[in-house]
């Protein structure tokens, strides 16, 4: 605003509390050394049909914020996201619309509000032709008079652009953000419309992965994903080099046969485990959590790949070095030292599966984490 070297001397406090909006708007003006050029009134001529029209097209964009919004909001609650396998073609079609029909409905949402407030700028807001002289007001901070004028040039400008007495835009606006707001809110909300205790001791709840055993003899082998779910490839200690690094996932023989059930174990989020061997000196060097002094199976170890900092799959094991590492952010675990981490954000231990070789000669999981995998949880002790 001012820089208080405007033409004439400033008015006193009594002067500023008497003057009306449109005085504080003039005297704003001049003390900014602003000459307004031109200050058209959008529809001189009130109640045409062109501002009718204006004034429903501006509503119409609203509106379609609105009904996006809302689809928005439906998609996210009761589309079916669960996977479908490709067996059962309508069921994984409709599953894999559920993305990209959140990404069309939020973002025509946000669209469509975006343009219908570009539009009513446009039509209803005076474009007004304005001249100032640049000051840089010498460094002094804003003045009483500057405040009050600023405040009386704004709600000027609100009330040229007619917002107030325009009550379908003002409604249909205040819908469409409303809707949209919703959706808002609803998406990181939406993840927890589910009850974490719910099947507590199950592999299905939050507090255990796809590793835990859904009675107590039941075998949990590890497996790897050749890329078709229904072909099972089992893992023998000897199928590792020294040295070597493979990823595993849970296989029950009550699921072979079962696509649905195979697919889901390889994709469910918290079942990737990093299996380890050693080198036979590295295997020396080993140094136990306390507690899981026999989770590894000689050389073998396995470790969750989802990382304790956020989440991203540590997906890469250095084999001079013994380390596990985390593209994301760089976090480093020792895989000599229980997988504590030794560099980057990472503060927490990756979990540590504990396993075995079944009769058959295959590895096995002895039973599920001892520990909620991945990053802070709000029951997590370690
Ligand atoms: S998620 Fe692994 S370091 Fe951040």
């Amino acid at each position: 605003m001012s820089s208080g070297n405007g033409p004439g001397p400033d008015p006193t406090e009594e002067e500023l509390a008497a003057m009306d909006r449109d005085e504080l708007v003039k005297l704003g003006g001049k003390l900014d050394g602003v000459e307004i050029v031109d200050y058209p009134d959008p529809w001189p001529v009130k109640g045409t049909k062109a501002e009718k029209r204006a004034e429903r097209v501006v509503t119409m964009w609203f509106l379609l914020a609105a009904l996006a919004g809302a689809a928005f909001f439906v998609a996210l609650i009761w589309w079916p996201w669960q996977y479908e396998p490709y067996t059962n073609a309508d069921g994984h079609f409709w599953y894999s619309l559920y993305t990209p029909v959140l990404g069309v409905t939020l973002g025509v949402s946000v669209l469509a509000l975006s343009v219908g407030i570009l539009v009513y700028s446009k039509k209803f807001v005076p474009q007004e032709l304005a001249v100032q002289q640049r000051t840089d007001n010498q460094g002094q901070g804003s003045r009483e008079v500057d405040r009050k004028t600023i405040v009386a040039h704004l709600a000027d400008s609100g009330e040229r652009s007619t917002i107030a007495r325009r009550s379908m835009i003002k409604r249909s606006a205040g819908l469409g953000a409303g809707v949209l707001g919703l959706g808002a809110v609803a998406l990181p909300v939406a993840s927890f419309i589910k009850n974490p205790w719910a099947e507590a001791d199950t592999k299905y709840s939050l507090a255990h992965t796809g590793w835990q055993k859904e009675f107590p003899d039941e075998v949990v082998y590890l497996r790897r994903h050749t890329g078709d779910p229904g072909e099972i490839s089992l893992v023998r200690p000897e199928d590792l080099e020294a040295g070597g690094m493979e990823t595993v996932w849970p296989f029950r023989e009550s699921e072979r046969g079962d696509h649905t059930a195979l697919a889901h174990a390889l994709k469910r989020s918290d079942n990737p485990v990093m299996l380890i061997r050693l080198r036979a000196d590295d295997g020396k060097k080993v140094i136990k959590r306390k507690g899981q002094e026999d989770f590894n199976y000689g050389d073998y170890y396995a470790y969750t790949k989802i990382c304790s900092h956020v989440g991203c799959p540590t997906s890469l094991y250095e084999q001079q070095t013994n380390r596990i590492l985390c593209p994301c952010h760089q976090s480093q675990f020792d895989a000599l030292t229980y997988a504590k981490p030794i560099f980057g954000p990472a503060t927490r231990a990756l979990a540590q599966l504990p396993i075995t070789v079944h009769t058959d000669g295959y590895l096995i999981a002895r039973h599920d984490f001892i520990e909620p995998i991945g990053p802070g949880y709000w029951e997590r002790k370690s």
